[in-house]
């Protein structure tokens, strides 16, 4: 049994993607070929925003974002404490200094009633994470962000595809960003991500930093980075997007099947009103996590930690002086959250093992 499996989306689409490799080969346009704007126009029409900008990684889009608004020394940059390394390893790469809010037990999301509190008059923008592929509500968001006259980058790495109120992630806030890493909900064979913005001049100034600053060719008038998707990414996304849909289908009538099934017997995933989750991850949670994840593994099903370990207690970040208990839901949540496989292809066999698995570590029904 896979945790993802890769492997079995490529034998179904290996002769549309074999295909779109072989034309690039051929074309021999390795780096912002025809593909990237074709992209670019897919994903854009899909979410609904004005501009999508390819880009190299997740992480690099979310570097690209903070260059574009002009966050630097001094400022501060609200994010959470809960996610991967990336969406604060950022703030610290452009010099500025993250500030973590709490999150929800319910959705992993930030504490939106703590949000207002952590904003100081050097905060210069919101960086809140759609975590596991679910987004947090960003009408209430926008709001406090609108009050205070900040702009908000939505991480959404994990929850491309993802609806709130029938809006798409990554398409609702100043600026968007997902990542498109292997095993994301639409992932490609590589390092890629995006960024999306209804903002003409935040659109063009995201387009230049990812191409060294240059505005055109050997004009360049900011600082940027090589932060280009490549051709070869680009064409392999164009020919796993015709499928997208149907993937999040499956997923998320798996994870249905999973939450109806352990209700119960763990804490599941709670989905916010308003909200489809694409379930990047679909992570349950119970006091004994690292005994229920030997015994899956003893059964042959494998399970991921999304993530063992908070943002602020990493050392890296020491010098920030934050201390144990400072983010106390956060630090529960490393310690009780385990993630069970999810894909479109998991058989109903597969599903049923897993959860009578689960059912029967967790045989004391679960307080949340
Ligand atoms: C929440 C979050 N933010 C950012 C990233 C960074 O994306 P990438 O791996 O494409 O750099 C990831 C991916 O792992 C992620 O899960």
């Amino acid at each position: 049994m896979e945790f993802i499996d890769l492997k079995k989306q490529y034998q179904l689409y290996k002769e549309e993607i074999d295909s779109a490799i072989h034309e690039v080969l051929e074309q021999g346009n390795f780096i912002m070929g025809d593909q990237v704007r074709s992209l670019e126009t897919t994903l854009a029409q899909y979410t609904q925003a004005k501009h999508c900008i390819a880009v190299s990684s997740g992480t690099d889009s979310l570097q690209i974002a903070l260059m574009a608004l002009g966050v630097g020394a001094g400022d501060e940059v609200i994010t959470v404490p809960f996610t991967w390394i990336s969406s604060t390893e950022v703030i610290g790469l452009v010099g500025a200094t993250p500030v973590f809010v709490d999150i929800e037990a319910q959705t992993y999301n930030i504490q939106i009633e703590q949000l207002e509190k952590a904003i100081t008059p050097k905060t210069k923008a919101i960086l809140p994470v759609s975590l596991f592929g679910q987004m947090p509500d960003y009408t209430a968001i926008n709001a406090i962000a609108n009050k205070y006259g900040l702009p908000v980058i939505e991480d959404g790495a994990q929850s491309f595809g993802a609806t709130q109120h029938g809006r798409k992630s990554c398409s609702v806030t100043t600026i968007g960003s997902t990542s498109f890493f292997p095993a994301k909900p639409l992932g490609c064979y590589g390092d890629g991500g995006a960024l999306f913005t209804n903002d003409d001049i935040l659109a063009a100034k995201m387009r230049a930093i990812r191409t060294h600053g240059g505005e055109k060719r050997h004009h360049h008038t900011c600082l940027g980075m090589n932060g280009r998707l490549d051709t070869m990414q680009a064409a392999i996304l164009l020919a796993k997007f015709p499928h997208f849909e149907q993937e999040l289908k499956a997923r998320g009538k798996i994870g249905a099947f999973y939450s109806r099934a352990l209700a119960g017997y763990c804490v599941i995933p709670a989905i916010q009103e308003g909200n489809t989750h694409v379930y990047a991850q679909y992570t349950i949670r119970t006091p004994e996590r690292d005994g229920l994840a030997k015994f899956l593994s003893s059964k042959g099903i494998p399970t991921g930690i999304y993530y063992p370990k908070c943002v602020h207690e990493q050392p890296v970040f020491a010098s920030l002086g934050y201390r144990k208990g400072a983010f106390p839901v956060a630090e529960k949540m490393a310690e009780e959250v385990i993630s069970l496989p999810m894909h479109p292809w998991l058989t109903e066999e597969e599903q049923i093992k897993i959860v009578n698995a689960v059912k029967e570590f967790c045989c004391i029904p679960a307080s949340s």
